[in-house]
């Protein structure tokens, strides 16, 4: 138990950690492009702020929650997703009071007890992004446009961007009464999750993955073919504003999303080689929420978040490869004590000067020194014992052509600029 991590986390060695700088510093630089700024918010929150924004009926806060009383008896919870708590600090920073729109990235661990699989973890990451002030289509399509440049930029251009419309308070009433009334004709065939969402969330019914359900729905009506006006305009402007940006993307009616915040417009970006875990990135606009937990009216807001093991899970797939730029300028081998004190003053000046520079630490044979070097992929190793340091030269071996040059070692810094 002391040697293995709890089910559903994982550690993050070097051997993999120089993917995630990679994708970290992709996705940062994609949110500058479009003028969004880093939002950090606290791991936990109070619980309450999941259930009033996620929504009390999602599997998320009913099931999914890592949730406890903290020594003073307040209930907390480890987030699950990242938007709630950067609303919460859009209302508690004052931030509206800015001009607007806020446009904000995050990258942040979430919490959800799920059953574990391939790109499905109990602790994963995400990468997101939260634009708020504007209740306009434009920025869905900026929202939208920013996650498919991001995943171009590493690489994947061939992923499906699905976007539908959840509509708002107005039509999803009228709809809402339509489809219990379809749901009601069909309360023999439905499982018992389905009849339990049939009256607290009757769009989640289109998302049971239960066979014999999906075979009973085949003619459930969808709420983007009963849109009011304002939510029809609103979503025909968005596909002509990804138009004109080539976004690829198709209307899937289906698509519900598992969170309750949801208004208008709501997209997923699938990959098809996770398996059943194939969506990287879902998001949609939440108008509301901001005044639902408390914060000024008429606020909107849109945004989404891309799962990074997913991501980088899909990147795998699809064989797109991510350098380790970890490459050591110069190994420095010794032979003999006095060698390896001086290698010391040599190292100090050569990191000084950014050369990067390792010796050895374990006593080793000048044979394991050079294999040493080798696997840390250096550039260039230099022999020195005490011969070199009675000439004050040594022997520079660059590590890929095998060429040696004589160099002096008083002048390495400047030898080694020249090279590097
Ligand atoms: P979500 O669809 O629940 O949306 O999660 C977004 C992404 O997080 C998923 O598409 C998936 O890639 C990743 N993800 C979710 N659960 C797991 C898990 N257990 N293991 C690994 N990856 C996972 C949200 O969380 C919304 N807050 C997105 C959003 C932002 N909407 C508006 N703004």
């Amino acid at each position: 138990m002391l040697t293995k991590a709890p089910r559903g986390t994982k550690d993050i060695t070097p051997k993999e950690a120089y993917k995630w700088n990679y994708v970290e510093n992709k996705f940062r630089e994609v949110c500058s492009l479009f003028g969004y700024e880093e939002m950090r918010t606290p791991v936990f929150e109070h619980t309450e702020l999941f259930k009033r924004s996620v929504g009390d009926t999602t599997d998320i806060v009913q099931k999914e929650m890592y949730s406890f009383k903290d020594k003073g008896e307040r209930d907390i919870t480890l987030k699950p997703e990242g938007t709630a708590g950067v609303v919460r600090a859009f209302i508690e920073n004052k931030l509206y009071a800015d001009t607007q729109p806020t446009k904000l990235f995050y990258m942040t661990p979430c919490f959800r007890y799920e059953r574990p699989q391939a790109g499905r973890q109990r602790q994963f990451h995400q990468f997101g992004i939260e634009a708020l002030g504007s209740d306009k289509p434009s920025i869905d399509a900026e929202v939208i446009a920013l996650a498919v440049q991001f995943f171009n930029e590493v690489g994947l251009k061939d992923l499906a961007v699905s976007i539908n419309s959840v509509g708002c308070p107005t039509c999803r009433e009228k709809y809402n009464a339509k489809l219990k009334e379809y749901l009601d004709s069909k309360v023999d065939v439905l499982c018992e999750t389905c009849l339990d969402r049939k009256d607290k969330n009757p769009m989640r019914v289109i998302d049971c993955k239960n066979p014999t359900c999906q075979e009973n729905i085949k003619d459930i009506p969808f709420m983007i073919d009963h849109l009011c006006e304002d939510c029809s305009t609103h979503f025909d402007k968005v596909k002509e504003y990804l138009t004109e940006m080539d976004v690829n993307f198709v209307v899937d009616k289906t698509i519900v999303r598992g969170l309750d915040y949801y208004k208008k417009t709501a997209f997923e970006i699938i990959s098809n080689d996770i398996g059943s875990q194939s969506t990287v990135c879902g998001g949609g606009r939440y108008d509301g929420l901001v005044e639902q937990l408390g914060g000024p009216k008429g606020l909107s807001g849109i945004g989404f978040a891309i799962g990074a093991e997913r991501l980088l899970l899909t990147l795998e797939n699809n064989n797109i490869e991510i350098k380790n730029p970890q490459a050591t300028d110069i190994y420095i081998a010794t032979i003999g004590e006095a060698a390896k004190i001086k290698s010391f003053k040599i190292l100090k000046d050569l990191r000084y000067n950014h050369i990067s520079s390792e010796n050895d630490h374990l006593d080793r044979s000048i044979k394991a020194q050079f294999k040493y070097s080798d696997k840390i992929n250096s550039k260039f190793t230099i022999v020195i014992g005490d011969d070199e340091l009675a000439n004050d030269t040594a022997t520079l071996k660059n590590m890929a052509t095998s060429e040696q040059t004589t160099i002096k070692l008083s002048e390495i810094v400047k030898e080694l600029q020249d090279r590097l």
